[in-house]
């Protein structure tokens, strides 16, 4: 399998782009492995810290591990907005391909200073450190001060020596209410600042135009979660309907997994 930061170095060159999706489950996995293969490209299965409180970094791992054996695409294991330092050194040793260390929150030399500790750390095992400048709106981000500036991101990039930087821009997680505002006069500023592959977050929802326009612009990476989980529950839910509360798990779930993957695979398709 192809290494992740080799990846990213060859996208950044040509304006393609990974699509990362949020998992929960071994079942969600399997629809986003799945419409990585048939479409034959490379696809970034990403845990949140809430999933990893929930299962554990053990077993995500060893779940992604059976996966990158079944399928032929390479898939990259990562950990989602992580503000701790500790899980994402675990996270590290236990294997995963990428960490996030997500110190939007904190003062620039804070983030500054513990991104740093996460990239050395990173960087020795071969493994591929994300960090975010400016904000992601939505999910109690709110507020007018998620834009990205262009100096805070350079000033990142130079003293850590990071992989890939996520920048705010106006995109949020959850469903936006109304058209996503996307300021791409400031992602354009950035990506002539750095050279260092970008990533917008809040995919759930961006018009494909927007998407498209965006990879002109820097972006190598797009994180969507909240289309996946979405077609997982509703369309579960109406299953479980139907087969009866006494339905055996494993067939009503499979039931409704082609809907899942072909949710995935919008977004595949709208960085094609
Ligand atoms: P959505 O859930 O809005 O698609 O965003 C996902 C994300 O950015 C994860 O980091």
């Amino acid at each position: 399998m192809k290494k992740l930061s080799e990846l990213l170095a060859e996208y950044h060159k040509t304006d393609e782009c990974l699509v990362g999706y949020n998992f929960n489950d071994v079942w969600d996995v399997q629809a986003i492995c799945e419409a990585a293969e048939r479409k034959n490209v490379p696809v970034m299965l990403m845990a949140y810290t809430k999933v990893v409180d929930a299962l554990g970094l053990d077993v995500l791992h060893a779940i992604v591990a059976c996966m990158k054996k079944r399928y032929s695409v390479p898939v990259y294991l990562h950990l989602d907005h992580c503000d701790d330092i500790t899980l994402c050194l675990q996270a590290v040793d236990v294997g995963f391909d990428s960490v996030m260390f997500d110190g939007s929150h904190m003062p620039l030399e804070e983030n500054i200073k513990l991104t740093k500790q996460v990239v050395d750390y990173a960087h020795a095992k071969g493994v591929v450190v994300e960090a975010e400048i400016g904000k992601i709106r939505g999910r109690g981000v709110d507020g007018d001060d998620y834009l990205a500036a262009v100096s805070d991101v350079v000033q990142l990039a130079e003293q850590t020596g990071v992989d890939m930087i996520a920048v705010g821009i106006g995109t949020a997680h959850g469903h936006y209410e109304g058209k996503p505002e996307i300021n791409f006069d400031r992602l354009l500023e950035i990506h002539k600042a750095v050279d260092v592959p970008l990533v917008l977050h809040g995919g759930t929802g961006i018009p494909e135009q927007d998407i498209r326009r965006s990879l002109t612009m820097g972006i190598s990476k797009i994180n969507v979660g909240t289309a996946i989980h979405t077609a997982y529950m509703q369309n579960l839910g109406q299953q479980i309907q139907l087969d009866g509360l006494d339905a055996y798990p494993p067939f009503t779930i499979k039931k409704i997994l082609p809907q899942v993957e072909k949710e995935v695979a919008n977004y595949l398709e709208m960085v094609d």
